[in-house]
């Protein structure tokens, strides 16, 4: 498992249970997983926004952005989009452990990579949601215009052009944006939150 020798784990005298008390809470990774242009980061910020207006600690990692630091030596074969979701799984666990609502926004294509994610984490704190917006209208979006690269030949391992999407077969939320407005898949997210007693949201009277 690890490469060093004569490491012993220190334990903290504050415990996640007690963090969370403080926080009026509960700790959970919302791991948002779909094509490029899906829609994850947009959502993953809005749902960040809207649980900060309620004065609930959360924090987005987002994948392009930690590929200029912490993942900045990782590229996109198979093998370093792995470890780029073992890096983020085990990240995500510490902030859950400091009583963060974590909220990633990678593609994480492979399944077996994101099950691991869950495997490291308590039953109850990894909530898998699936941003399944039709490749075709990811393509048209083309934000950063990457598909058209893609297309040309200029870009290798593209997701969903030449490199495989494993869509989740149990995700505990799916979103399709090409369906809704950005405002309906925020509600979904923090409705299911405060259904499953991670928040208690204050409501529309109420604010
Ligand atoms: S993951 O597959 O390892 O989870 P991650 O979410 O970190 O990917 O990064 C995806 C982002 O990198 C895309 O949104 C896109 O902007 C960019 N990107 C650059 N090259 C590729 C590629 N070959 N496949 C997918 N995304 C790429």
């Amino acid at each position: 498992m690890t490469k060093s020798e004569n490491i012993t784990w220190h334990h903290s005298q504050v415990s996640k249970e007690q963090r969370q008390e403080l926080n009026h809470h509960k700790s959970v990774v919302l791991w948002f997983t779909g094509l490029s242009g899906s829609g994850k980061s947009t959502i993953a910020n809005a749902v960040e926004k809207a649980l900060f207006d309620q004065q609930i600690g959360s924090y987005v990692l987002d994948g392009d952005n930690m590929r200029f630091g912490l993942n900045s030596n990782l590229g996109f074969s198979a093998e370093d989009r792995e470890e780029n979701i073992r890096r983020i799984g085990e990240v995500a666990k510490l902030f859950v452990d400091a009583g963060v609502i974590t909220l990633t926004a990678f593609i994480s294509p492979y399944r077996a990579d994101r099950d691991k994610v869950r495997e490291n984490l308590e039953a109850d704190e990894f909530i898998e949601v699936f941003v399944d917006t039709p490749l075709e209208v990811c393509e048209q979006r083309d934000v950063k215009q990457l598909y058209a690269k893609a297309r040309r030949g200029e870009i290798k391992g593209f997701t969903g052009i030449d490199a495989p999407y494993e869509a989740p077969l149990n995700p505990e939320i799916t979103i399709d944006t090409s369906k809704q407005p950005l405002a309906d898949s925020v509600k979904q997210v923090l409705t299911y939150l405060a259904d499953h007693n991670y928040v208690s949201l204050a409501t529309a009277d109420e604010n």
